[in-house]
């Protein structure tokens, strides 16, 4: 009886034990879905009509129409769309979900240089500058803007006026990118105003020089040319990644602007990057930011830092693998363009391209050659005086040469877009004699 009395008390206590076991074990298992969801955005969230159907994926945006054989086909702009194979080969490795209730407050990180700027998108960009060796970056101030022509226009302001008041000179070498004249004048600044060709414009010591490297649209390798005593240059580093061209040195500028559409060629996400040596500058670069747009989409700066991230992880994490490497997609594919593109143009007779480019990459620590975003065409046929629009009649849309302050008989061409459209161009192109 005491027995039994003892054995069925056991069993109670013991039931007991596996119930107040099993309650902890739900309310962590509740706890752990709760912070799943919190922080990492996890669980359920309702598609249509609250079927619990989770979402994930946006739906695709249209970008260019395809081309096809007798289509137009559009490189006038730098359109990165060459890069969208990579990403499909990536699968879901750069993708991110952000759920409805993350990313509300204007506010990224208060307690950093720039409040603006995500921690974790800086944290990317300083170690791919460290993979790639482009680009100094310790003692640098990071700021972040709507891409690099944000920041372009920021850096103009925080470099004006001259000192006595009068608006600053802004000068590049021609062949120069064809936006610098037209952001710079947009708003008729009285803090600054553009004056062309640099070679040819003396700017005297009110002058910010516009430093493109490689340069868009030749591809040529530049320095400052100017003298001017107060030596303010602006270095557009849009192209001073190893698929473009040799890593040379670890660049070390004053402001030097980067941006995801031509590293990554994520364009959409609208994201550029500044790495700044003065305070001073770096602080009123950040003022116009604010009252510009107040602050930066932290959507695409936790998208681009995942995408750096994935950039990097292919380098760091997974070297020896060779599906995974950006840098390395992305060149293999330029050279195989340019090279066919040279082919082309050596048998036509009536073009010419500049020189190739060769040096020894610190990256890719071999001897490389440069692979320019942009074709700069020289037509040399009798009676072509407007090369572009001589393309034009033939459905190809290019960029003429008095955009970017030289003649009429050079065009820009966008290395950069998709197989379709390279194709077409390089058959019409074949046709013309
Ligand atoms: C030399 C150069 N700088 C800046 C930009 C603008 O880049 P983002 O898309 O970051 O504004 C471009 C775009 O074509 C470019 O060619």
């Amino acid at each position: 009886m005491v027995a039994r009395e003892r054995s069925g008390g056991m069993a109670v206590r013991c039931a007991r034990r596996i119930g107040v076991a099993a309650s902890v074990a739900a309310n962590l298992a509740f706890l752990a879905m709760y912070i799943h969801r919190r922080y990492f955005g996890g669980g359920r969230s309702d598609g249509g009509g609250g079927s619990g159907k989770e979402i994930t994926t946006v739906e695709p945006s249209k970008g260019k129409p395809p081309v096809t054989p007798d289509s137009v086909v559009n490189l006038d702009q730098g359109d990165p769309t060459l890069y969208d194979e990579f990403w499909r080969l990536m699968g879901g490795r750069a993708t991110i979900t952000i759920p409805g209730w993350q990313t509300m407050s204007y506010f990224s990180d208060l307690g950093g240089f720039c409040w603006f700027v995500e921690p974790g998108f800086e944290r990317q960009v300083r170690r791919l500058h460290r993979l790639v060796g482009n680009a100094i970056v310790d003692g640098y101030h990071l700021l972040v803007g709507t891409g690099s022509t944000q920041l372009f226009q920021a850096a103009l302001f925080a470099l004006s006026p001259a000192e006595d008041g009068e608006p600053m000179s802004v000068v590049s070498p021609a062949p120069y990118y064809s936006s610098y004249p037209s952001v710079t004048n947009f708003l008729n600044s009285g803090l600054y105003r553009w004056d062309g060709d640099a070679n040819t414009t003396f700017a005297g010591d009110t002058c910010i020089e516009l430093v493109c490297s490689p340069n868009n649209p030749d591809g040529g390798i530049r320095k400052a040319v100017t003298k001017s005593k107060s030596g303010k240059t602006i270095h557009d580093f849009a192209y001073y990644w190893p698929q473009y061209t040799p890593i040379t040195e670890a660049a070390d500028h004053d402001i030097m602007l980067f941006t995801v559409s031509k590293c990554t060629g994520h364009a959409g996400t609208r994201l550029g990057w500044a790495l700044v040596k003065d305070m001073e500058v770096a602080q009123k670069m950040t003022k116009f930011i604010e009252l510009n747009t107040i602050g930066v989409s932290k959507d695409s700066q936790l998208r681009a830092a995942k995408i750096l991230k994935v950039v990097c992880d292919g380098y760091e994490l997974s070297p020896t693998s060779k599906v995974n490497l950006l840098f390395h997609f992305a060149q293999r594919k330029m050279a195989e363009r340019w090279s066919r593109l040279r082919a082309v143009v050596a048998t036509s007779g009536i073009f010419s391209l500049p020189d190739k480019l060769s040096s020894y990459c610190m990256f890719a620590k071999e001897v490389v050659s440069a692979n320019p975003p942009f074709a700069w065409l020289r037509c040399h046929k009798d009676g072509v005086e407007d090369f572009e629009s001589f393309l034009r009649e033939r459905k190809i849309i290019t960029r003429g040469g008095s955009k970017f302050g030289v003649d009429e008989r050079v065009v820009r061409i966008s290395m950069l877009d998709t197989d379709e459209a390279f194709n077409v161009f390089l058959g019409r192109i074949a046709s013309l004699k």
